[in-house]
């Protein structure tokens, strides 16, 4: 059973002024795709904070994928991306363009999401938009085949 770990990233979250809605759905996602969710964990939408967590989260060496919630808007606070292109090795643009397409199909306002994935060591990070609806919108377009990749990677 692969390992998987979600981050929640979101000033207001990490300030207890709204309850984390993104991250359990994520993760109740993975669980019932069959993962099992080692890791949870909340950051402000500071680069630097999301990066550390990306990196502890990945270099433990036990988690396969890593899924971030929000982030990826235009917004200047916006920096998920920004974040996880700065710690990969590797970038897996077809999984962030199949969640576009799949999306687009939904609403034209998901090619505004600027989420991108790709690999640190041995785990793949992925990142969805913030709003819960739109976190499982994406993460259902491409988790039935992520899995086949997770095999390649170990
Ligand atoms: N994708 C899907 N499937 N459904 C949606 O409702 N919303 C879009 C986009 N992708 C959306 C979507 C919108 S409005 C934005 S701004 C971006 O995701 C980024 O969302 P974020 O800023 O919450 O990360």
């Amino acid at each position: 059973m692969y390992h998987a770990a979600v981050l929640t990233v979101s000033d207001r979250v990490s300030r207890g002024e709204r309850p984390d809605e993104g991250g359990p759905l994520v993760a109740e996602l993975l669980k019932n795709a069959g993962y099992e969710v080692v890791r949870t964990a909340v950051v402000p939408d500071e680069q630097a904070q999301i990066e550390a967590a990306l990196r502890q989260m990945a270099d433990g060496g036990d988690i396969q994928l890593l899924v971030t919630t929000g982030g990826t808007g235009f917004a200047p606070r916006d920096v998920t991306p920004e974040a996880t292109l700065a710690v990969c090795d590797r970038l897996t643009p077809g999984i962030p363009e199949a969640m576009r397409y799949a999306s687009m199909q939904i609403t034209s306002r998901a090619m505004l999401s600027r989420a991108q994935a790709g690999i640190r060591k041995g785990t793949l990070i992925l990142n969805l938009p913030g709003s819960p609806k739109a976190a499982k919108e994406n993460l259902e377009a491409v988790l039935p085949t992520i899995g086949h990749g997770l095999e390649m990677l170990s």
